[in-house]
């Protein structure tokens, strides 16, 4: 018999949506699960967003307080998907509670705020899950496959980018994440850190790093009342201060010898979501983009110099496509990977499986932003050490 896990969804915005919808439609993509999730209790500020959780999600209730929703007994696992600061105390709480947590990246909005929560749970011995939702796209886990099989030969250069618009219009409201003591850092926690975390799945770690970083638009419009992501203000709007970084680049080093290079924005005009990587060996490259994130380039060095990069199209040949749609080139969407993490997730804990990635793989992401954060005023090289002092032979 399947295990019920009752599901407790702190934050009914954005990811918290994406969540939810997911674990609505866990049963009929995955028939072979070992577990029934069920929507128990959403908690949000927002009585409309409360509103939305009962009438269309169907959870059983809706709370303001996330600590009540917490400390429910028929709640086994915690989602925290609410703005980056929220993410420590909900995580605080929900190890003290003895629940499962599930956390949206990058837990925390400073490095010191993801060690905090991984030690917390290592201490409460809570499972955890971190929402690095790109890792599970089929044709990035196929990228991994070829790399570790070696059909690249050595890694010799990484180039990873996560070039994103959606601060790039000045009357964009002053959301949550441009606010110091809501989202914490900026890109370097919003974007840089899906970026990195990709970067190490696909060929290990980092070990040294110098970079830059700049605020482009100092001033947006406030927002009045609840504001979405995609908010616009007007010209005349009272505007309120950036607090922190639009755009950031760094240069690096892995532990494979390779060397790497990565810039991260919100605010230039052109790319619209370009979370991207190119990746080169000695044998063959590979390229692949969210903005057309059914496609994988391919570069295989041959003695025919002319074939060029190929393209490969998603398809169920590669890991979890099939799930969504049969065949080859019928494409799958962003929302997809996260019904496969939450998925994947589920899953492992309800057969003691492992699971990856972990609170323990969102620290090794922050130590790369705190050496890159020690270069900004450095103006030098920094070495990337484990924030939370374990030897994890790097
Ligand atoms: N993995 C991804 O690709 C991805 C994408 C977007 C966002 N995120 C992450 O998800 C988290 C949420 O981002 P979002 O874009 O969904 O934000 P959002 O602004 O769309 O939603 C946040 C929600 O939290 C609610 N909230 C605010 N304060 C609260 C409180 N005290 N108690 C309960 N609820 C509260 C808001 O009312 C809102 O409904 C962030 O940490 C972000 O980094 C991840």
């Amino acid at each position: 018999m399947n295990r019920r896990i009752g599901v407790a969804v702190l934050g009914l915005g954005w990811m918290g949506e994406g969540h939810s919808r997911s674990m609505l439609r866990i049963p009929s993509l995955f028939p072979n699960r070992s577990f029934d999730p069920v929507l128990v209790v959403c908690a949000d500020t927002e009585e409309a967003r409360r509103e939305r959780a009962v009438r269309d999600f169907g959870f059983e209730r809706a709370v303001a307080d996330w600590r009540e929703a917490i400390a429910s007994d028929d709640v086994d696992v915690v989602w925290v998907t609410a703005p980056n600061m929220l993410h420590l105390p909900m995580i605080e709480a929900a190890c003290a509670a003895g629940k499962a947590v599930f956390s949206e990246k990058p837990i925390g909005g400073k490095p010191e705020h993801t060690v905090a929560a991984y030690e917390m749970a290592k201490a409460a011995g809570v499972r955890t899950g971190v929402g690095y939702n790109y890792l599970w796209a089929p044709l990035v886990m196929h990228a991994r496959n070829l790399i570790a099989s070696g059909e690249l030969g050595e890694i010799t250069h990484y180039r990873g980018r996560f070039v994103s618009m959606y601060g790039s219009d000045k009357l964009g409201l002053l959301t949550w994440r441009f606010i110091l003591d809501q989202a914490g850092y900026g890109v370097t926690s919003d974007i840089l850190s899906h970026s990195v975390s990709l970067a190490q799945y696909l060929i290990g770690d980092i070990t040294d790093v110098v970079g830059m970083r700049n605020t482009t638009i100092p001033q947006r419009p406030l927002p009045t009342g609840a504001a979405s992501h995609y908010g616009r203000g007007r010209p005349e709007d009272p505007k309120g201060a950036v607090e922190n970084e639009d755009f950031a680049s760094m240069l690096c080093n892995f532990e494979n010898g390779a060397t790497g290079t990565f810039e991260v924005s919100r605010t230039l005009v052109g790319p619209e979501s370009q979370n991207a990587f190119e990746i080169y060996g000695t044998k063959g490259a590979l390229a692949w983009n969210l903005e057309k994130m059914n496609e994988l380039q391919y570069y295989r060095l041959t003695d025919d110099i002319s074939s060029g990069y190929t393209t490969i199209y998603g398809g169920d040949r590669f890991p979890f496509h099939g799930v969504f749609s049969p065949g080859q080139a019928n494409p799958i969407g962003l929302e997809d990977l996260v019904a496969i993490e939450d998925y994947s997730f589920l899953e492992a804990l309800a057969t003691d499986g492992t699971f990856s990635p972990s609170f323990r793989e969102a620290v090794d992401v922050v130590n790369v932003q705190q050496a890159l954060i020690n270069s900004w005023d450095s103006k030098t090289w920094e070495t990337v050490t484990d924030l939370t002092g374990e030897n994890r032979g790097n």
